[in-house]
């Protein structure tokens, strides 16, 4: 079997990753741009201020993409550039930065997908409570009205907001990402509901001024693979420990933040656990945050194996052995995770389905012939796009692939020490030098996966 026709296969990108620009015409600073400036907040004591400077390389990017036959690009949008306040006042030199690129693009051929937010809160908005405050879903109502009135008549894909999880469970719960919070239960509850609010003021500020606008959303979450998929019992215990609310903090949790957003309903173990914490009212608020889906898409690169146990709970971990195979940043390389993710999500939501991050950290360096080679991630993505296909000729209704990233970049509070780009870039220079597994992901693209 093979994917299916019209397959959608694109690359992946954030603004704060790789625009640099950080205070140009008019940007102001982003939580990012505050959290990078905490001593000991990135681990190689980097920041965004440069990047890969694509705010002034864009063109180069995007012909590059071309090149390399790629059809699909998923970028996001800075809110600090297009609303340095927030609110109010557009930015018109940020709006005809994200212009300039949806036209180049458009000009090669190239698909625009916008990620409305992608982790670059306006600092303003965060002192003023960010997720935290119930002001945030009309902020992002308006911001998003925003995108849609100056980009709507040529982009038409959008993503909401990207990894819930980690905006509350790394910016809120532990501190590790900014804002660097670390806030109680009640304050998390609260943030999550908000942003779950904003996601669905966002699908209907879309639907209203986006002619034939197309929408989804990107959590993201470990897979959970069942030890041995012969065995019912361990595809059950797989299927439960997924959807399965942490009894620490829903911060992480898949159902927590996608059942809301799909089926219109907090799921039954999270609601015992924290529904305390909800504001009141939250019921009502189901309306605003289930909207209809055009697609649901989850970022996957990992995940953890489980079989059946006779515990509370019904299932267990199994634990990887001594030695396994695992990518620079240290996440283990479990290509079936690719599988069991998008089957379970699409059986429990029914929504047609993209993979909208999966790639690899890799130790890539220049080598001593000019090139860059990196059959590590050639491997990765092959055993892993194999899996997905295996997941659509059992019935899953995939729909396209972006693979994380286009091009090495600032890795959040890990800095530039992780490169997890199709193409490599050299800091210091600015340059971009295509590694091997571009020209593979070209075949990959041009065959439709029939080289795998
Ligand atoms: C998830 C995030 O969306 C992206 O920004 C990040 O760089 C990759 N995963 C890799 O960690």
């Amino acid at each position: 079997m093979s994917f299916p026709k019209n397959f959608l296969w694109g690359t992946a990108t954030a603004s704060f990753q790789i625009e640099g620009a950080w205070d140009e015409d008019g940007k102001t600073p982003s939580i990012w741009d505050e959290f990078c400036e905490q001593p000991g907040a990135i681990s190689d004591h980097s920041n965004g201020k440069t990047a890969c400077d694509h705010y002034h390389r864009f063109r180069e990017d995007v012909a590059l993409m071309a090149e390399y036959g790629i059809k699909n690009y998923r970028f996001s949008v800075s809110w600090p550039r297009i609303l340095p306040e927030g609110t109010g006042k557009v930015n018109e030199a940020g709006v005809a930065f994200y212009n300039a690129l949806i036209d180049c693009l458009l000009e090669y051929g190239i698909r625009p997908w916008m990620t409305i937010y992608h982790w670059d809160l306006p600092a303003c908005l965060e002192r003023k409570g960010g997720w935290v405050s119930e002001q945030m879903p009309e902020w992002f109502a308006e911001y998003t009205g925003v995108l849609a009135d100056r980009f709507g008549d040529r982009v038409k894909d959008f993503f909401t907001i990207n990894e819930p999880q980690c905006i509350i469970g790394l910016g809120y719960m532990t501190g590790g990402f900014a804002p660097g919070l670390k806030l109680g239960l009640k304050e998390q509850v609260t943030a999550c509901h908000n942003l779950m609010k904003s996601h669905g003021r966002a699908c209907q500020v879309l639907r209203e001024k986006v002619k034939d606008v197309r929408i989804g959303y990107a959590p993201c979450g470990a897979s959970v693979i069942p030890k041995d998929e012969q065995n019912p019992a361990d595809v059950e215990a797989a299927r439960k420990a997924y959807f399965a609310v942490e009894k620490d903090s829903p911060s992480f949790s898949v159902a927590w933040f996608s059942d809301p957003v799909i089926l219109g309903t907090y799921p039954e173990d999270g609601l015992k656990l924290y529904g305390q914490y909800l504001p009141e009212g939250w019921q009502e608020d189901m309306k605003v945050i289930c909207q209809p889906l055009d697609f649901y898409a989850q970022n996957i690169y990992e995940g953890r194996e489980v079989r059946a146990a006779e515990n509370e709970d019904g299932w267990e971990t199994v634990p990887y052995p001594a030695g396994y195979p695992r990518t620079a940043c240290g996440w283990p390389v479990t290509p079936r995770a690719l599988y069991w993710g998008p089957r379970y999500l699409w059986e429990r939501y029914h929504v047609p389905f993209l993979i909208s991050e999966n790639g690899m950290s890799s130790h890539d360096c220049v080598m001593l012939d000019g090139k860059v080679h990196d059959p590590h991630r050639i491997d990765y993505l092959h055993r892993y796009i194999r899996e997905y296909r295996r997941a659509g000729e059992d019935g899953v209704d995939i729909r396209g692939y972006f693979c994380w990233s286009l091009m090495d970049n600032f890795e959040w509070a890990r800095g530039y020490s992780e490169r997890f780009g199709l193409v490599y870039v050299d800091y210091p220079t600015g340059k971009r030098i295509p590694k091997d597994s571009l020209a593979w992901y070209a075949e990959t693209i041009r065959t439709n996966g029939e080289n795998l």
